[in-house]
Order: C-alpha cells, then structure tokens, then sequence
C-alpha cells in the first residue's frame, strides 16, 4: 500500500533519525568472528585477521560484491566450540582460517548446502534476520540441535552423580557450581527433591 504525501511527511523525520543510527552498510552476510578469551587462543584472532587480508575488506566493510562483512565479535556463550564464527548470529563452530575462508568464498559464490552447525537449518540473509529482530519472526526459532554434545557434557556428569543445585549449600562445592571440590568424599546421595540423606 502506497502511503500518503502526508503519512510520508510524518514518518520520513523520525525514520531518518532511525537509520542515522545504523550508518555501516554490511553484506548480505554480516560474518562474526569471536575474540574474545578463549576464542582468541584457540584460534579467532587469526581467523579474524586472515579474514582481513582474505577480503581486502575491514571491520564491518562490504565486499565489493556486497555479499560478505566481517565484524569482530565478543563472546557468543558458545566457548566449548571455540573458535566461532557467526554468520548473521547463527554458529559455526570450531573453525579454522581455512575453514573460514571456504565459509566466505562458498556465501560470494552463492553456493548450496552452507548451513551453520547448530540451530537453525538454513542461513537467512541479513535483511531477513533484520526483519526477524524487528518482530517478524520466521519459522526457524524452534528448529535445528542448539544445545550439542560439549554444552551438555556437564549436566550430563551432574545427572550421572546425583548432583542438584541444592548441594553446594552444604558446602560440597564451589559456590553456585554444584560440584564436590577436589579430593572431597563422593556425592552423596540425593533424595527426589535433592536433599542430601545421611
Ligand atoms: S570466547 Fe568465543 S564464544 Fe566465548
């Protein structure tokens, strides 16, 4: 629906201001390298700059094609996939500068079958996710594994073991982890509401 001489007048001010906020155009691909800690000593600061030189482009620069920008990103809470790169927020996990660079060529050439390793089945592009932050949601946000073998290996010891949440405040472990400190006895065992028993 066309809008109105006057609707337009309304808007056009306060959507200038709006887009005045956003003055880096990316690429249809807006790829994220982590550096942040342990990223960046399994690996991120060398794919970010190998990334770089790659390209030819900076941080959040286009392509000359328009297709890729690479940003360089904090933690993404996915450190047990260190390192990992994102492309428009969705994960590819343990990467490599080689990897990465087949990442970026494959996204330029518009090749098939690029999906990231976790989440959602199939990338969108940029303009999508944006329209997916402004409230319009796609049929993604249930779809694909998002919590994988690593993520889990620690509840999965923690349920092995007896360990609840409770525990710690019986002194068995650390503050808040529910984990026994080295050298102390075995877990105890746990009733159905996570009491210890005697
Ligand atoms: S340090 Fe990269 S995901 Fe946490």
């Amino acid at each position: 629906m066309a809008l109105s001489q006057e609707v337009r007048a309304r808007l056009e001010p306060d959507a200038a201001q709006i887009i005045a906020r956003y003055p880096h155009p990316v690429g249809d691909y807006h790829v994220g390298v982590c550096t942040n800690s342990l990223c960046a000593v399994m690996g991120g600061d060398a794919i970010l700059a190998d990334l770089h030189e790659h390209l030819g482009v900076g941080d959040d620069e286009p392509t000359p094609d328009g297709k890729v920008s690479v940003e360089h990103l904090e933690c993404n809470a996915a450190c047990d996939y260190a390192p990992v790169v994102m492309v428009n927020w969705e994960f590819f996990d343990n990467m490599t500068p080689q990897s990465a660079r087949d990442l970026v060529d494959g996204l330029r050439s518009g090749a098939t079958g690029i999906t990231p390793t976790r989440g959602a089945p199939r990338l969108c592009t940029w303009k999508q996710a944006s329209r997916i932050l402004a409230g319009f949601p796609d049929d993604q946000a249930a779809g694909g594994n998002t919590a994988g073998e690593p993520s889990l290996a620690g509840l999965k010891v923690a349920r092995e073991q007896g360990w609840t949440p409770g525990d710690d405040a019986a002194g068995s472990g650390p503050s808040g982890s529910g984990v026994p400190p080295a050298g102390a006895a075995a877990p105890r065992s746990t009733t159905g509401n996570g009491k210890a028993t005697t």
